[in-house]
């Protein structure tokens, strides 16, 4: 094993100058088995992503322990897969990377087990990789011009955020949700509304059928920061359509997502666009899975092209979770020399997501 670590060691050193870096990287942090192989950070060569939201659908959402065995029975095939996709052999292969955290613990342990076999069976480089920074890598693999430096709005089911992102490696947390991410919110709200699982994208398309006539008990909290709270929004409407149910009055599905829809994305875009123009920001950067909601994405372009700034926002298929996301990253990581994990390395439920490789 210690022979293992000083050869993983040294390649991870030589891959530095190493002119083409092909990644193997593993996901499976929620509900999404995922292997993806990308070159130099950028190039997507293969993205396998088996999906297990029909599974969870039955049970309105994810159940942890139903997703882990789910990971163990697709993670082979998706590997071989990945591979194939790709054209390549695994001595094409220059690191393995996998996301350590944060997710649920069962599921994130189904890929860190499988890229920690993989890495010491191929005498490769393993790099963990923090799915958050995959998240905004994301836009990385969706735009080939974008570098830092960049402010970035991070919206996804575990996380909801303002970002700083000095360099690749240099990311600042400027604001976060108090209470519940956005993504739990709309999850919710789908819920409530008798949506299936995921709620998200549903909302999205109910929305674009009604209108934005209900005024909800809710007043927006943290007017005059970057944090956000989103368990007040998410309360107010579940009592809504409670109230609704209780008097037997019809409630208009369309009316309540475009309603509920209209106050997160403004919210949203209200506070990424204070940050940028307070901070004379010349990028802005959209991460995560609500990254996919047409209305975040037309408000934040109509506001950028507004102030004369640069909007970003990821491909669709790489707003999700997946693998690509995580095998650019880990190439950032590796550049900067961080992230080289051995064969000790768990899965983390939660983990920080500010991160600085400089001394300051
Ligand atoms: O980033 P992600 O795939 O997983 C986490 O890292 O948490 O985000 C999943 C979240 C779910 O809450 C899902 O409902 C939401 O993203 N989502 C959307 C849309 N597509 C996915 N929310 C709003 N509108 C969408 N179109
Ligand atoms: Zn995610």
């Amino acid at each position: 094993m210690s022979n293992y670590l000083e050869i993983a060691k040294k390649k991870f050193e030589a891959l530095k100058n190493k002119k083409n870096v092909n990644i193997l990287a593993i996901e499976s942090s929620c509900d999404e088995t995922a292997v993806a192989i990308v070159k130099n950070g950028r190039e997507v060569l293969s993205n396998i992503v088996a999906t297990q939201i029909e599974i969870h659908k039955r049970f309105g959402g994810v159940v942890p322990e139903v997703a882990s065995r789910n990971h163990i029975l697709a993670i082979s095939s998706c590997y071989k897969k990945a591979l194939e996709e790709a054209n390549l052999k695994t001595e094409d292969i220059d690191a393995i990377a996998v996301t350590f955290g944060a997710g649920l613990i069962g599921a994130l342990l189904v890929g860190v087990n499988f890229a920690k076999t993989l890495a010491y069976s191929l005498n490769l480089p393993l790099i963990a990789v923090s799915h958050i920074h995959g998240h905004i890598s994301a836009n990385y693999i969706s735009h080939l011009d974008l570098k830092p430096p960049f402010a970035c709005l991070m919206v996804s089911g575990g996380h909801t955020a303002i970002l700083d992102v000095e360099d690749y490696t240099e990311i600042n947390l400027i604001g976060s949700t108090v209470d519940d991410s956005v993504g739990e919110c709309f999850d919710k709200v789908a819920r409530v509304l008798g949506l299936s699982y995921p709620g998200g994208p549903n909302i999205d398309k109910l929305a674009k059928l009604g209108k934005n006539n209900i005024k909800f008990n809710y007043h927006s909290p943290l007017h005059d920061t970057y944090n956000f709270s989103f368990s007040g929004l998410k309360t107010a409407v579940v009592n809504y359509v409670h109230n609704k149910e209780q008097k037997g009055e019809a409630i208009n599905k369309e009316d309540v997502a475009c309603s509920f829809q209209e106050i997160v994305t403004d919210e949203l875009t209200e506070k990424a666009m204070r940050y940028v123009l307070e901070n004379h920001k010349k990028q802005l950067v959209l991460a995560g899975g609500v990254g996919a909601n047409s209305r975040l994405r037309e408000k934040l372009t109509r506001e950028c092209e507004k102030n004369g700034v640069k909007i970003f926002l990821p491909i669709l298929k790489y707003c999700t979770d997946n693998a690509a996301m995580i095998g650019s990253m880990a190439y950032y990581y590796m550049k900067s020399g961080i992230g080289l994990a051995d064969l000790t390395l768990t899965a983390k439920p939660n983990v920080e997501i500010a991160l600085s490789t400089k001394i300051k």
